[in-house]
């Protein structure tokens, strides 16, 4: 499957100058949906974890699905100020500008070992922001999995020490 047609690009979303990765195209497509799906499960077959950490909004799109087809659990990363319960935070730079993310304080335990799944990685920040959270809680980062790779952003030299894999990269 050319999932790469599958993808839209719009210019000057959500800022001039950025050439946006559109996913919704994928999404709406049956066998597209299926194939990312399963490619990330592809990607973790030989994974070794307990749970699967995704960032609001789009990585709660793939993080769920792998997380029960794989019987784990899943752990919602929420964008400030959506959590019921409390939370640890933290501060970070995208793309396209900054936020502020948070994860339940008591949603890891030492010793768990995680897998960090996005739709997209660009500059890494959110995804660092994830791993720092993570590892501070005691949580071991086993593997990054992204749909797509922005790789000219260089998100991965943010994130060295790590398993990253992405299924398509521009
Ligand atoms: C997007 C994307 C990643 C992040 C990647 O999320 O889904 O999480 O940006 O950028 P980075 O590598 O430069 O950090 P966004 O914060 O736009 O939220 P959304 O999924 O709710 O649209
Ligand atoms: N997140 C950060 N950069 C992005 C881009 N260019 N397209 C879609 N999502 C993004």
């Amino acid at each position: 499957m050319d999932l790469k047609s599958l993808i839209r690009d719009v210019y000057d979303f959500p800022k001039e100058g950025i050439v946006f990765k559109d996913i919704t195209t994928v999404l709406q497509d049956p066998a597209g949906l299926r194939f990312a799906v399963d490619e990330f499960e592809k990607a973790l077959k030989d994974v070794d974890f307990d749970l699967v950490v995704g960032p609001e909004s789009r990585g709660f799109i793939f993080g769920v699905p792998l997380a029960y087809n794989m019987n784990k659990g899943f752990i919602p990363v929420r964008k400030e100020g959506k959590l019921p319960y409390k939370t640890k935070s933290k501060e970070y730079d995208l793309e396209y500008g900054s936020a502020v993310v948070e994860i339940h304080m008591d949603a890891i335990k030492p010793g768990d070992r995680v897998v960090v799944v996005d739709d997209l990685l660009a500059t890494g920040g959110t995804s660092k922001a994830m791993v720092e959270l993570i590892e501070e809680m005691g949580g071991i980062v086993v593997k990054m999995v992204y749909l797509i790779e922005l790789s000219f952003l260089k998100g991965r030299e943010v994130l060295q020490g790590q398993d990253v894999e992405a299924i398509i990269k521009y």
